[in-house]
């Protein structure tokens, strides 16, 4: 068996592959059950955020199981191959394991550190569990990735300062309407009339980032009431206009910066919807993916489109910083990935000793029985109780130092001699175990 991942990330590919290969939670139920259909896949959670698509999986036969999630990823993206393979990586054992931990602790982000990520961890746990698509190998996997997550945010500085997406988002507005000024740097956003499409979690982080540079009144545009009212109550010193997305037509005219950060599957913002408004000089800035906005705007007179491919410009201002920062979180990740192995490794000495186990257990009741019977009816249920105590803890002390000796980390090769020791003193048959 082999622990594997398959996928494409912002470092492999453009957001025009990333956005085809999205999946959403809703069908997430239906993509794991027919992974987990395959005859190669004994395992299955899926990571599925704007800037990734990663299958972790756990493999019968690595080759034919990664041949099999290739074929998955390229019929629901509906790609060719040559449009789609060279953007996938594919990394097994040793290597997935600190990717995935690498992934959870945020180094792998476009904003190095970033928090969201680990939320999305998490849910790939979750939705994992919930759909019965992994097993034990995949299960500690990722809680291990959860916590290793948590560690380094924790234990080093990494998870210090507020970096999301949505804060590179604002700070590309920032520079991109300090460079219309002539300077190359980042400026208030007090003057800009600003409005926000979409209410959920990170038109949030958008609204506090917004707030912190200077942004203190703005139109907040989403497809039902009750949650934009919701998120606008919780900034109180902010000014909010709350609108639906009827008025969004309205909006895109009044406004000079437009954020969008939806789910929806498709763009709401285009061309066809762009060319017939009386526009001033508009700035747009699209973290959704799939994207909010129509790669068809580019070039509309005054209208200046960004999406979340772009932020590459800022986030690389400030990342050396960062860089040095994620140094101290890499000797944590090792150790972490290290402990998953080593438990991996463990799992071999399973069957042996559950057969060592099996078989002390039939000699002690087998004995246990002769003794009870010669004892006779004289003896009350309590003195059964006892002697039947006293045999289970015999038989719990014999085993407890060869038990903890053959999972304890090794080398391989010495496990499989000791192993091989074990099953020869007590003639152990594991024809039908294995790991
Ligand atoms: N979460 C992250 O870390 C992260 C990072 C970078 C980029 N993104 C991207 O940002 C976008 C939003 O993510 P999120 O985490 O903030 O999502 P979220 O919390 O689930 O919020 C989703 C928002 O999208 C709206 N929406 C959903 N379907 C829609 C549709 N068909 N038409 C119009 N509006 C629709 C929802 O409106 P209602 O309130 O009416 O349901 C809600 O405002 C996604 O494209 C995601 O890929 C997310």
């Amino acid at each position: 068996m082999h622990i594997a991942v398959v996928g494409l990330s912002h470092r492999t590919a453009p957001v025009e592959v990333r956005e085809k290969l999205s999946i959403s939670e809703q069908s997430m139920e239906q993509t794991l059950k027919s992974l987990k259909g395959n005859d190669q896949v004994l395992e299955v959670s899926i990571l599925s955020t704007c800037n990734r698509l990663e299958i972790y999986t756990l493999l019968r036969d690595h080759e034919l199981g990664v041949d099999a999630i290739r074929d998955f990823l390229k019929s629901h993206s509906g790609l060719e191959e040559y449009d789609l393979y060279p953007h996938l990586f594919t990394f097994k054992q040793e290597e997935a394991v600190a990717h995935l931990m690498r992934v959870a602790a945020g180094l792998d982000s476009l904003v190095l550190g970033e928090g969201q990520i680990l939320s999305q961890v998490k849910k790939m746990l979750r939705l994992g569990q919930d759909h019965h698509s992994m097993g034990p190998i995949l299960n500690r996997l990722l809680t291990q990735a959860v916590s290793t997550g948590k560690r380094v945010r924790s234990e080093t500085s990494l998870g210090t300062g507020a970096v999301s997406i949505s804060s590179a988002a604002v700070e590309l507005a920032q520079l991109k309407l300090g460079q219309s000024q002539g300077k190359d740097q980042l400026v208030s956003l007090e003057p800009e009339k600003v409005a926000v499409v979409g209410a959920g979690k990170m038109s949030r982080l958008l609204l506090q980032h917004l707030q912190a540079k200077g942004c203190s009144k703005l139109t907040l545009v989403n497809r039902t009431r009750p949650r934009a009212e919701s998120l606008a109550s919780d900034f109180p010193d902010l000014s909010v206009d709350c609108r639906l997305l009827d008025d969004l037509d309205h909006c895109l005219s009044s406004s000079s910066l437009v954020f969008t950060s939806t789910a929806a599957e498709n763009p709401i913002i285009d061309a066809s919807r762009l060319k017939p408004l009386r526009l001033g000089s508009l700035r747009l800035i699209d973290i959704g993916v799939p994207r909010n906005i129509s790669a068809d705007v580019e070039g509309i007179p005054g209208v200046d489109s960004h999406d979340v491919d772009d932020l590459q410009e800022v986030v690389s201002r400030n990342q050396e910083a960062r860089k040095q920062v994620a140094l101290e979180a890499e000797g944590l990740l090792k150790e972490e990935g290290r402990i998953f192995l080593e438990w991996w490794d463990s799992l071999e000495a399973v069957p042996t000793i559950n057969q060592l186990r099996a078989t002390l257990e039939g000699i002690r009741s087998e004995e246990l029985q002769k003794a009870l019977s010669r004892m006779g009816p004289d003896f009350s249920a309590r003195e059964r109780k006892v002697v039947e105590a006293l045999s289970k803890g015999i038989i719990n002390k014999i085993l407890h130092t060869p038990v903890t000796q053959l999972r304890a980390p090794q080398s391989r090769g010495d496990r499989q001699q000791a192993l091989k020791v074990v099953e020869t003193l007590f003639k152990l048959d594991l024809s039908n175990d294995g790991k």
